[in-house]
């Protein structure tokens, strides 16, 4: 039997949401916790199941993890032992790798086996490799596991080929106790990076630069100092209720984000002539008047267009009137979920790395797969607007990103339930 998520399309959306802290920001903060030995506590925790399988690896380290409240977790790494990372949890989720990272700096020495995540076509961890190499590590590879060692880490320059996010964080951790200092050159920006070096200066670490694209690591002796972080918002979760809204609501808020993490979004949704105002913390959506214009989307590092929302955002281009063009330069496959939005009526056509979008098309509910995480993501909203029920299965993608879903959902308005099949 296999758990599924059904969405009656048509009802209109209204209200408030409140957006959750950043996924990809906590599957490298928990990690980073271990680079210390005094607690952290971690407000604005989603209740994830990336989050969930963070937790049985940090227990399996020894790191004592309790859940305070809803969204609080304080995170105990005095007693951690360095053992091999070879349980199921760690191929659940692609951030497993922030270990490698963060246990090589801490002890010398990681072992890890490979890591999992959302198939989005070839996704290589040469670059996070390369840097730890660069520091002074030794890597092997035997049975499907990383063994990563260093006698001693020496700060170094690091030109990353690509401004990888992983890369970057990753290089981070491990430079935090090299010896001198580490330089990594055209690092990745991403608003994550800059909270999980944000973080790791309270706990006692000098990381400089983080958000521009040369970052400055002086390695120190210890991270010793225990503290308190507050994670910042999930600009991707922002922006799929953003297209939610866009899409299906007559005036709804998406509160507790920051605009300027969605600049390059919201630019596009104001050039289809979708209606929003921007506050300060907040962005507020009304029925848009008229119709729709396509356009044409090219994914790019932060600040530029996330491929994160790539996908939710093909569901409304099918309703702009006209051909749009999405174009990855990230991930030149992810388009699986354009197979899906076909099975719904949506008129597509993937040479990849392009997407050619027809509207506007009217979407019918339909069966359809969540092939990973931003796939299911767009199929819900593409689910909320089609004309009957769609059928949603391999939810536990969706489950892997996106906190409280259903309720945050409902209380919007929308008509969804799951059922076992
Ligand atoms: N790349 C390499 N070699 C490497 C690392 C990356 O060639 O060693 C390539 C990748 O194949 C890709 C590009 O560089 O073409 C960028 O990849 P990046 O390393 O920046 O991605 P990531 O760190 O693996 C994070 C997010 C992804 C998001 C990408 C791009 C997390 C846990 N994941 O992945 O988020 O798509 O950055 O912004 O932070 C998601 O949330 O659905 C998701 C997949």
């Amino acid at each position: 039997m296999e758990e599924v998520i059904k969405i009656e399309g048509g009802h209109r959306l209204k209200g408030t949401v409140r957006i959750s802290g950043s996924k990809n920001a906590t599957v490298a903060l928990i990690p980073a916790c271990v680079l210390g030995n005094k607690p952290i506590t971690m407000y604005g925790i989603p209740n994830i199941s990336d989050v969930e399988s963070l937790i049985v690896l940090l227990r399996e380290l020894g790191v004592s993890v309790e859940k305070q409240g809803e969204d609080t977790l304080y995170i105990d790494p005095s007693n951690m032992k360095n053992i091999p990372m070879v349980s199921a949890a760690v191929q659940k989720l692609r951030a497993s790798y922030y270990f490698m990272g963060a246990l090589l700096g801490k002890y010398g020495h990681a072992e890890i086996k490979m890591p999992g995540g959302c198939y989005l076509g070839p996704r290589p961890i040469d670059l996070h490799l390369k840097g730890f190499e660069a520091l002074g590590a030794t890597i092997e590879y035997e049975n499907g596991c990383y063994i990563l060692d260093a006698k001693e880490l020496k700060g170094t320059n690091i030109f990353l080929d690509i401004s990888s996010v992983g890369a970057t964080i990753n290089i981070m951790m491990a430079a935090v106790y090299a010896k001198g200092r580490t330089i990594i050159e055209n690092a990745a920006r991403e608003p994550e990076i800059i909270d999980i070096a944000t973080l790791l200066n309270k706990m006692g670490a000098k990381i400089r630069g983080m958000g521009t694209s040369t970052i400055q690591i002086d390695g120190v002796e210890e991270l010793s100092k225990g503290c308190i972080h507050d994670i910042i918002p999930d600009r991707i979760e922002a922006a799929t209720y953003v297209l939610m809204a866009a899409a299906m609501a007559d005036d709804m808020t998406i509160e507790n984000i920051i605009p300027t993490h969605l600049e390059a979004i919201l630019m596009k949704l104001d050039q289809i002539g979708i209606n929003m105002d921007v506050g300060s913390d907040f962005v507020r959506v009304y029925k848009s008047e008229g119709p729709l214009k396509p356009t044409e989307i090219l994914t790019k590092p932060y600040p530029g267009f996330a491929t994160d929302v790539q996908q939710p955002f093909t569901v409304l281009l099918t309703q702009c009137n006209g051909v749009s063009t999405v174009t990855e330069t990230i991930y030149r496959e992810r388009f699986k979920h354009c197979d899906e939005l076909k099975r719904m009526g949506a008129d597509i056509d993937v040479h990849m790395p392009s997407a050619f979008i027809q509207g506007k098309t009217k979407l019918y509910g339909a069966k359809v797969t969540a092939t990973d995480l931003r796939c299911g993501a767009g199929l819900v909203v593409a689910g909320l607007m089609a004309d009957g029920v769609t059928e949603i299965h391999d939810i536990y993608h969706i489950e892997r990103g996106y906190d409280n879903l259903d309720g945050k959902l409902k209380a919007l308005g929308a008509k969804m339930w799951r059922e076992k099949v």
